[in-house]
């Protein structure tokens, strides 16, 4: 590999844990915001990301849903990221979900940091928390493990910068790299078929720029990126390494999940999806044979 254009790019945050522990609204404090307060019934229901910067130092977020129904979602989350932030109240400790993220992030393989939220509440009790999660081999460093605790407040700001600073210190030992010259290459985190814009895919940039005008590729979908918003929903020409936004310009919506990757030209990005769907429908049309003939 020719690794002459590597610079250190920012990191992916991954935000999961059970259900109303907070997670979006530990966000909206960090980015200034209010998502949670506009969600129907309080609840997340899809992917959203984010990139904010603090101290002249960008982050992407993911925020992920806690409920139940949404565990796909949960581990799509954990699949795309540098550091895992597993949010637990701490007032109400472990759940089902949080047992459901901790081993998502487990399967991640990457560094996980426990932000345990709502201190402000009269019900907090970080060390019920902490026990809880060292039984489950989750021991945090002041207890002689490696896993940092930082107790915070969505509602007060309360710890938020402590837990910036981690996520940094994390990142900055993860020695994350890429080249922002090469041709870009990301990942679908969230597609949908938006009325009068046609299908948008929201993506995380994992190498490269992405660019207005750029011919691309996803899986059996193609096109020309048209427009770039930012998570503002402010039009960009480009997203650089690490960076959210929302792409149109393809033929069809993409599966969240798909990688994006530019092409030299429109022939090209052409070829190979019309190439991948011809695979794809040779290969249903042998499954159904097969059924046929049974
Ligand atoms: P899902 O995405 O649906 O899983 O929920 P979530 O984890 O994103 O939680 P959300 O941000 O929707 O917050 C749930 C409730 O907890 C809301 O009523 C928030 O106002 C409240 N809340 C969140 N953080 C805090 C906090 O630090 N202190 C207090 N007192 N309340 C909080
Ligand atoms: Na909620
Ligand atoms: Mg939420």
């Amino acid at each position: 590999i020719d690794d002459s254009n590597f610079e250190t790019r920012p990191p992916v945050v991954t935000i999961m844990g059970h259900v109303d522990h907070g997670k979006t609204s530990l966000l909206d404090k960090i980015r200034e915001s209010k998502v949670a307060a506009g969600e129907a019934g309080g609840i997340t229901q899809h992917i959203s990301s984010y990139t904010v910067e603090k101290n002249g130092e960008k982050i992407t977020f993911v925020d992920t849903p806690g409920h139940a129904a949404f565990s796909a979602m949960r581990a799509r989350g954990a699949s795309v990221t540098d550091v895992v932030i597993i949010v637990i109240a701490a007032d109400d400790g472990v759940k089902p979900q949080t047992e459901e993220v901790i081993s998502h992030a487990k399967a991640s393989g990457c560094p996980i940091i426990v932000a345990v939220n709502k201190i402000d509440k009269e019900a907090a009790n970080i060390d019920m928390v902490k026990s809880q999660m060292a039984e489950r081999d989750m021991t945090p460093v002041d207890w002689g493990g490696d896993i940092e605790f930082i107790g915070v407040s969505a509602k007060t700001g309360a710890g938020i910068d402590d837990l910036l600073e981690n996520i940094l210190l994390q990142s900055e030992i993860l020695e994350l790299k890429a080249d922002p010259t090469a041709k870009a290459k990301a990942t679908v985190v969230e597609s949908l078929l938006e009325k009068g814009r046609g299908p948008v895919a929201t993506i995380i940039v994992e190498n490269g720029t992405l660019r207005v005008g750029d011919n691309i590729v996803c899986d059996t979908t193609y096109g020309r990126v048209k427009a770039i918003t930012n998570d503002m929903g402010k039009p960009v020409k480009e997203l650089g390494l690490s960076e959210t936004g929302s792409v149109l310009g393809l033929s069809d919506v993409p599966a969240a999940g798909a990688i994006m990757v530019a092409q030299d030209s429109d022939k090209e990005a052409k070829d190979i999806a019309t190439k991948r769907a011809e695979h794809e429908r040779a290969k249903e049309l042998s499954k159904s044979t097969k059924v046929s003939l049974e």
